[in-house]
């Protein structure tokens, strides 16, 4: 067994790819030994890839209205208790004003399935963006749209487009999700979104009710399959309206272990330190990174919707001004040796940094 252990860890180091089995066999065995010595290999190739320089998107979450009901998230449209909002174009554009004015060249605007932002909507908010800031990349996360909208929303100028496909086992995908949602459209949305040439990101919660070392395993052959250009991964955090409340949540431990199996498994990939990660451990961003991630995603969204785009409770960052967001996290990745950047921040397809 151990033998077979060193075997599975010397092909990841060389990014080599592994089995499902082999992904399982990982997981299940793993040692703070071996998580050392994955975070260490995957340091290392992030280095010769994005040297020392972390990437920042800001994130402006447009719409806590969601016509879905997932079960483990705090927006779904069955919670009652949840103070919806949405921003207008002008909210958004102010606020892109104030990130472009902080040294951000990402907004990602995120928010639940909301269809009052229409194709024609935000192909218009797209083009403003993309008029007034060319020299920034617009990133949406904006959930499932059929390939025409996707399409539209691309050629108004969208560059990225993040769409977490949950978990990679289908019988696990609907044991989170009502039977409106399906797990095959779910892939064919990142499909399409591929084949129109968004740079795509893809991703998981770690200790997701259900997820097993096999549901894992899957999550991390499907992403050496499909080599996303980023990958969201964060640990689950449960909230009290939803079905999940008593679950229990994700740990930093499994979480920083799969961000450097990831790394690792396709060493170009964007791949943030999330706030839900910064949420279950006060220096949870700092031990991300310390274990292969490469992106901070500060929040961008109005100081008055903070608390309510609530997807789990404790969420960090609420009370922040956008300016402490920021400079809260460049005093953090300074104070473990990074530095975030003020760029695009684009994939880079080849290892060689420049
Ligand atoms: N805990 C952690 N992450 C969550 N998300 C939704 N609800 C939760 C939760 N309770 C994640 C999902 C979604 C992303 C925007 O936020 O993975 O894709
Ligand atoms: Fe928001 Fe630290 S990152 S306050």
């Amino acid at each position: 067994m151990r033998e077979n252990l060193q075997d599975l860890t010397e092909l990841l180091l060389s990014h080599q790819p592994l089995t499902e089995e082999g992904f399982a066999f990982l997981i299940e065995n793993r040692t703070p030994e071996l998580s050392a010595r994955l975070a260490q290999g995957a340091v290392q190739v992030r280095r010769q890839i994005y040297g020392t320089a972390v990437y920042v998107r800001g994130l402006i979450e447009i719409s806590n209205i969601c016509k879905n009901d997932c079960l483990y998230c705090g927006i779904r449209a069955s919670n009652k208790n949840c103070d919806r909002y949405r921003l207008s174009p002008e909210d958004i554009l102010l606020c892109a004003d104030e990130g472009y004015r902080l040294g951000f060249r990402t907004f990602v605007l995120q928010g639940g399935e909301d269809a009052y932002y229409t194709d024609a909507l935000l192909a218009d908010l797209i083009g403003r963006l993309k008029e007034k800031y060319p020299d920034c990349a617009v990133t949406l996360s904006l959930g499932e749209r059929s390939y025409e909208s996707y399409k539209r929303l691309k050629e108004a100028g969208a560059d990225r487009y993040l769409l977490r496909h949950e978990t990679a086992d289908k019988a696990h995908y609907e044991s989170l999700h009502p039977a409106s949602m399906s797990f095959e459209n779910r892939m064919e949305c990142l499909r399409n979104l591929r084949s129109l040439g968004y740079q795509v990101g893809c991703g998981f919660m770690v200790g997701s009710p259900g997820q097993t070392a096999q549901t894992l395993a899957k999550d991390l052959k499907f992403i050496a399959d499909f080599k996303p250009d980023m990958c969201g991964i964060g640990p689950f955090v449960p909230h009290a309206d939803t079905v999940f409340a008593k679950e229990p949540a994700g740990t930093v431990e499994l979480t920083c272990f799969l961000l450097s199996v990831i790394r690792l498994l396709h060493p170009p990939v964007l791949l943030p330190a999330t706030t839900a990660l910064g949420t279950i451990h006060p220096e949870g961003r700092e031990l991300g990174i310390l274990a292969g991630a490469n992106v901070v995603m500060p929040n961008l969204s109005p100081e008055s919707v903070r608390e309510k785009y609530a997807l789990y409770d404790n969420k960090i960052c609420t009370g922040e001004e956008s300016a402490q967001c920021k400079d809260c996290l460049s005093a953090r990745m300074r104070s473990i040796g990074y530095e975030i950047v003020t760029d695009r921040g684009d994939v880079k397809k080849r290892m060689d940094k420049e």
